[in-house]
C-alpha cells in the first residue's frame, strides 16, 4: 500500500538529485516520422485504434433504455453506443443491408427500443438483432439471424463507457491494471457529468498526448500560470514522481511549490488563480491527490488530472496526420442546479487558461516537425512517460508490422511498476 510518506520520499529524492538517475537507461531517439508519415498514421488507424479500449461516453448521457450516443473519435470507426435493459451495447453505425447510417443524430433515444435504419427502415433490437425487413418477400433466402448489427466490445469503469473493436481484447478492468484501484477514492460511480467541450488542433494527436505527459515545459509554455517561478505559483517540476504501469498507462505526481495554496493563492505577476475554491470535495478522496497535483494516463489517449473537488478527462483523437480533436469532459459531485454554478465556471476558466497556453503553442510544433531538420526526438528522464506510451503503441500495432525506421526500441520494461 502506497503511503504519503513513501511518496514524499520519492519526491524528495527527485528534488535532491544532482544528476541522471543511476541505473535508468538513456532513452533512444523516437523517429520524427511517427508524427508526420502517412504510413505510420495508417498503421495507427488499422491496428492501434482498432485494438484499444477507447472512452465513448458517460452513463449520464443515457437517461433511458434505448438512449444512444454516437462515437466518432476515430476516422473509419463510426459507432453507436446504446443503453439496454442490462447495461450498454456498442455497434458500428452501419446497416447490414446497404451500409446505411442507423442513427444520424449525435445523441438521442430510439422509439420503442428499436434501432431503425434511416435508409430502408430495417429494424434492429438493442442487442443488434435484425427483427424487421420491409418487403421481405422480395429477398430470396434472407437469413435475418446472420444480418444483425456488427458489435464491438463495450464495458464500463465507474460511469465511464469504453469500447474496443477487438472482440478478443482483454477485459477493460484487467487492461486498466492499477488505475481502477488508484481512482477508486474518487467514488467514480457517484460522479456526474458536469460539462464538456472540444478543440480542433492543427497537430498530430501524439503531439498533444506528449505535452500532457511531462512537466518539463511548464516553466516556459506555462510561465503565465502554473509554471511561473516564485513563492506564489505554483508547482515544482523538479520533484515530479512518475510511475509507469503495464499496458502503457502511467501516473504523474507533481508537488506544489512550498507554501503555495491552490485554493487561495493568486499569482502576483499575472493574476492567475487555480480557481479551486467553492466546490465541495469528494469526501472519499485520500491524501495523495490533496497534497500533490496527480494525473493518470490510460493508454492510448486519455489523461486525467484529478482534483479532490472534480476533474476533467482529456482525450486526444486523430482527425488526420497533422490534425486532432482535443476533448475535455468534466466530472464532479452532482451540483443540483440546472445551470453551471459560478464556482465551477471559475474552476473551468482557470483550467482553460492553462490549456490555452498549450493549444497556442502546439500547432507550431507540428509545423516544425514537418521540417527536414527534424529527424528524431531525444527525450530526457522527465519525459519518460512519452517513451513508455510509444513503446506500447508499437506493441499494440506489432513491431513486425512497423518498418524498422519507424519503430522505437523497447527499453522500459524493467521500470514498469
Ligand atoms: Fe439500412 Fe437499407 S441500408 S435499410
Amino acid at each position: 500500500m502506497e503511503t504519503i510518506e513513501g511518496l514524499q520520499q520519492r519526491v524528495d529524492y527527485e528534488k535532491g538529485r544532482k544528476g541522471y538517475p543511476e541505473g535508468f537507461p538513456p532513452l533512444p531517439d523516437i523517429p520524427a516520422e511517427r508524427y508526420i508519415s502517412p504510413e505510420f498514421y495508417q498503421l495507427e488507424l488499422k491496428y492501434l485504434w482498432q485494438r484499444s479500449w477507447l472512452y465513448a461516453g458517460h452513463k449520464d448521457q443515457f437517461p433511458k433504455v434505448g438512449s444512444f450516443l454516437k462515437f466518432e473519435g476515430v476516422p473509419g470507426m463510426p459507432v453507436i453506443v446504446v443503453r439496454t435493459e442490462n447495461g450498454f451495447n456498442a455497434f458500428y453505425n452501419t446497416c447490414s443491408h446497404r451500409g446505411g447510417c442507423i442513427v444520424q443524430e449525435r445523441q438521442g433515444t430510439c422509439l420503442g427500443k428499436r434501432l431503425i435504419c434511416g435508409y430502408h427502415a430495417w429494424t434492429y433490437n438493442l442487442d443488434g438483432e435484425l427483427l424487421g425487413v420491409p418487403d421481405s418477400r422480395d429477398f430470396d433466402g434472407l437469413d435475418k439471424s446472420k444480418r444483425g448489427l456488427v458489435k464491438l466490445r463495450c464495458e464500463t469503469w465507474g460511469g465511464w463507457i469504453f469500447i474496443n473493436a477487438a472482440l478478443d481484447a482483454e477485459p477493460l478492468q484487467q487492461y486498466l491494471g492499477v488505475l481502477p484501484g488508484q481512482l477508486a477514492q474518487f467514488d467514480l460511480d457517484k460522479l456526474s457529468y458536469i460539462t464538456s467541450y472540444s478543440y480542433d488542433v492543427a497537430c498530430n494527436w501524439k503531439v498533444l498526448m506528449d505535452a500532457f505527459a511531462e512537466n518539463y515545459h511548464f516553466v516556459s509554455v506555462h510561465r503565465g500560470s502554473v509554471g511561473l517561478p516564485g513563492p506564489k505559483c505554483a508547482v515544482d517540476h523538479h520533484g515530479t514522481v512518475m510511475s509507469l504501469f503495464k499496458n502503457g498507462h502511467s501516473r504523474n505526481i507533481l508537488p506544489w511549490n512550498d507554501g503555495f495554496q491552490p485554493t487561495a493563492d493568486v499569482s502576483e505577476e499575472t493574476g492567475f488563480s487555480m480557481g479551486m475554491g467553492g466546490i465541495a470535495d469528494i469526501p472519499s478522496v485520500g491524501p495523495i491527490p490533496r497534497q500533490f497535483v496527480t494525473a493518470f494516463t490510460a493508454f492510448p489517449n486519455l489523461t486525467t488530472p484529478v482534483y479532490a473537488n472534480g476533474f476533467p478527462l482529456l482525450l486526444f483523437w486523430p482527425t488526420g496526420i497533422n490534425t486532432s480533436r482535443f476533448e475535455v469532459i468534466w466530472f464532479g459531485l452532482p451540483h443540483g442546479e440546472s445551470a453551471l454554478p459560478e464556482a465551477w465556471k471559475q474552476k473551468i476558466e482557470a483550467f482553460n487558461f492553462i490549456l490555452d497556453e498549450d493549444l497556442t503553442y502546439l500547432p507550431s510544433v507540428q509545423l516544425s516537425a514537418e521540417s527536414p531538420a527534424f529527424r528524431s526526438i531525444v527525450l530526457n528522464y522527465q519525459e519518460r512517460r512519452i517513451y513508455h506510451a510509444h513503446e506500447q503503441i508499437d506493441r499494440v500495432i506489432g513491431a513486425d508490422q512497423i518498418p524498422e525506421r519507424l519503430r522505437v526500441q523497447q527499453v522500459l520494461a524493467p521500470f514498469v511498476e
